[in-house]
């Protein structure tokens, strides 16, 4: 298997919608939204285009991974600018052979040389260690709703890059989706049945 990286382009838009609509269904809530996120988040300021990358197993994108730009705020109300990562995805036939962890360090390097500070991300602890993600509290950056959970992490892109940086993270409001925006959106993919299950992830 040979898989390259490459920026994505538009031509690319709607296969990657249906790939992260079929990874991430009924993961986190019966159905999912990260695929219309993604189709939204394309149009707005905060999207990083230059960290938009799809992974490829010769013509075939096979994973993704995007960025856009977040903030944290403190009490003071000064406003810090990071990044905040996500969604990404890898096909299910590709998974656990090193392209989620190839898209991550390849990202994490040229966020490095665009000279952002640092990452924030919400996921699976086990995972995001793998890149040296650490828990954001260690920071002093707490979620918008003021909690230290586990799940939410930082990266410093480069050393004491977030040590002057604390407060709460606010993601771009492109993440809020509504309900009937996301029901219309799904009439352009073929119809699947969404289920409540019991390994339902909280984030
Ligand atoms: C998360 C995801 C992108 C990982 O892609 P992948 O190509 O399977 O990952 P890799 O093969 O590069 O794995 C890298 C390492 O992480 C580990 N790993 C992979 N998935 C993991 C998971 N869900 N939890 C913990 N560790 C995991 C692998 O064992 C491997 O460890 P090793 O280097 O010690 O062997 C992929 O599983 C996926 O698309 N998941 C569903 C969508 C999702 O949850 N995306 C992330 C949130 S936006």
């Amino acid at each position: 298997m040979d898989i390259s990286i490459r920026l994505e382009n538009k031509n690319d838009y709607k296969a990657v919608e249906h790939i992260t609509r079929e990874v991430f269904w009924d993961v986190y809530k019966p159905g999912c939204d990260e695929h219309f996120v993604l189709h939204k988040i394309r149009k707005v300021p905060a999207f990083v285009k230059e960290l938009d990358f799809v992974a490829c197993d010769k013509d075939t994108i096979v994973g993704n991974i995007i960025y856009s730009r977040a903030k944290v705020l403190n009490e003071e109300n000064e406003e810090f600018e990071v990044l905040c990562m996500g969604p990404s995805t890898v096909l299910p036939s590709y998974q656990k052979q090193g392209i989620g962890a190839l898209l991550m360090k390849y990202s994490i390097e040229k966020a490095n040389n665009l000279g952002y500070k640092g990452i924030i991300i919400f996921g699976n602890p086990d995972y995001y260690h793998l890149f040296g993600f650490v828990s954001a509290k260690d920071y002093n950056i707490q979620t918008s709703w003021g909690d230290d959970l586990d799940e939410f992490m930082a990266l410093e892109l480069y050393h004491g890059s977030l040590r002057d940086i604390s407060g709460k993270f606010y993601e771009d409001e492109v993440f809020k989706i509504e309900n009937d925006e996301l029901e219309d959106f799904e009439k352009q993919f073929p119809f699947k049945e969404k289920h409540v299950t019991d390994t339902q992830l909280k984030l």
